[in-house]
């Protein structure tokens, strides 16, 4: 069966920061900061989906959606990261999944989306090989109560991301900005996802997944320069993260200036390859990658891919990018490649509803359809795709960009917290209902 779904997480949209017992998670931590946030916002109250979540199922259940796919927030059951669970935080996942269970929708439950608690930060946060062991207690906590009835497990969100953004550039929490010494962050991540996957199977969790962050990266121009730093950047973005996962061992990073990851120890990649059930892929577009000047800290950097309409964030708007990355997955990975699901694909625009309280948001509609168009092309070419999960549900906190970018199907009015679906909202009810 094919899930149709939509994806959101748990800091994004909850609020409630400091309600029922709640530690506080790096992103509490960051967004308090001066100077971190745009326009100084925090998800203090986001959505306050903590509050108003029997409204969100509603609202997914209206969709037709087959799935819905959330995070936990970690410092919510465990407020130091380890030891005892605080009942009242998983109390609230326990009657979610409840509830989409009651509407049919399969709940397919993130357990790391970026929220660390502070206190495992305050250790070294994923600089810190323990927080890989914390994390497994973690997760076998979670799937005692969760696994009789969440469909999916996804262990972390886009581990490349928050190495990047969180450890490497420090554009989100815990904001360091160690650049290429950030790597232990990395492998960290691949050993907790690694260990929470034989946690989660020892505590009865059936299907369990990895998301990861891909993008298909084309060069600049096709001087020798280019081509090795565009193939640097892959390696960095795509295959740091999906080599060890599907096929056991890491890439060959000397276009990094890599030649040895001491943090790696004996015996990890045989933990970190244990064989999944799919494999969780977030696509937003396509990165053109030119060579670095000698004075750079790295031996790439960003070039602006033209040609294309953009979204309200400036990113390019690739819909066979997505096909080309798929079947280049398979291609790549071959027999290796277990069916995979794509748990983010989304666009921000700035939705403002009109004055009869609609949004008519066309160009998501267009955005989505043509990406939909993309998966049913990459299946035909051969590639199982299981799943295809929007981002997101609901307008929400978008990490440094506050809440300025508009992702949702469903416009949140973030003063008095009212939802209205948009006109994607009904397209996609529409298309689900079609399929
Ligand atoms: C992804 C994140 C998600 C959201 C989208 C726009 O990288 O996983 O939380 O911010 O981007």
């Amino acid at each position: 069966m094919f899930l149709w779904g939509t994806a959101t997480a748990s800091y994004q949209i909850e609020g409630a920061a400091t309600a029922d017992g709640k530690g506080p998670s790096i992103w509490d931590t960051f967004s308090h900061q001066p100077g971190r946030i745009k326009d100084g916002q925090t998800g203090d109250l986001a959505c306050d989906h903590y509050h108003r979540w029997t409204e969100d199922v509603a609202l997914l259940a209206d969709l037709g959606a087959d799935s819905y796919r959330f995070s936990l927030s970690w410092p919510r059951i465990q407020p130091d990261g380890r030891g005892a669970v605080n009942r009242a935080g998983l109390d609230f996942y326990d009657r979610l999944v409840d509830a989409l269970c009651e509407c049919g929708i399969v709940p397919a439950a993130t357990l790391f989306h970026w929220d660390l608690p502070q206190a495992l930060e305050d250790e070294g946060g994923w600089l810190n090989r323990n927080t890989s062991g914390y994390f497994a207690e973690y997760a076998a906590k979670v799937a005692d109560r969760l696994s009789d009835r969440v469909g999916l497990w996804i262990t972390l969100n886009e581990p490349f991301v928050h190495m990047a953004y969180g450890y490497a550039l420090g554009l989100h929490a815990p904001g360091r900005t160690l650049l290429i010494d950030a790597l232990p962050a990395a492998h960290h991540q691949l050993l907790g996802h690694g260990l929470a996957v034989q946690a989660l199977r020892a505590h009865g969790a059936g299907q369990v997944l990895i998301t990861n962050n891909c993008t298909p990266v084309r060069p600049a121009s096709d001087s020798p320069a280019d081509l090795a730093a565009a193939g640097a950047y892959d390696t960095l973005h795509n295959r740091l993260f999906n080599d060890p996962v599907l096929t056991g061992s890491y890439p060959d990073m000397s276009g990094l200036g890599v030649s040895s990851m001491p943090f790696v120890l004996d015996g990890d990649l045989d933990v970190i390859a244990a064989p999944l059930d799919g494999l969780g892929v977030n696509y937003y577009n396509p990165t053109l990658i030119a060579a670095a000047g000698p004075a750079a800290g790295l031996p790439f950097e960003a070039a602006e891919l033209t040609g294309h309409p953009r979204t309200g964030f400036g990113w390019p708007v690739v819909p066979d990018g997505l096909r080309e990355l798929l079947v280049s997955l398979k291609e790549g990975y071959g027999e290796k490649l277990p069916p995979i699901y794509v748990t983010e694909n989304g666009c921000s625009y700035p939705d403002v509803p009109g004055a009869d309280g609609v949004v008519e948001d066309l160009d998501r509609i267009d955005y989505l359809d043509a990406h939909i168009q993309a998966v049913d092309a990459a299946m035909a070419q051969g590639v199982d795709v299981r799943g295809y999960y929007v981002w997101s549900l609901l307008d929400n906190f978008e990490w440094a960009e506050g809440f300025t970018q508009r992702f949702g199907l469903v416009h949140v009015d973030f003063a008095s917290g009212r939802r209205t679906p948009k006109a994607s909202y009904h397209w996609l009810k529409r298309h689900i209902a079609g399929r």
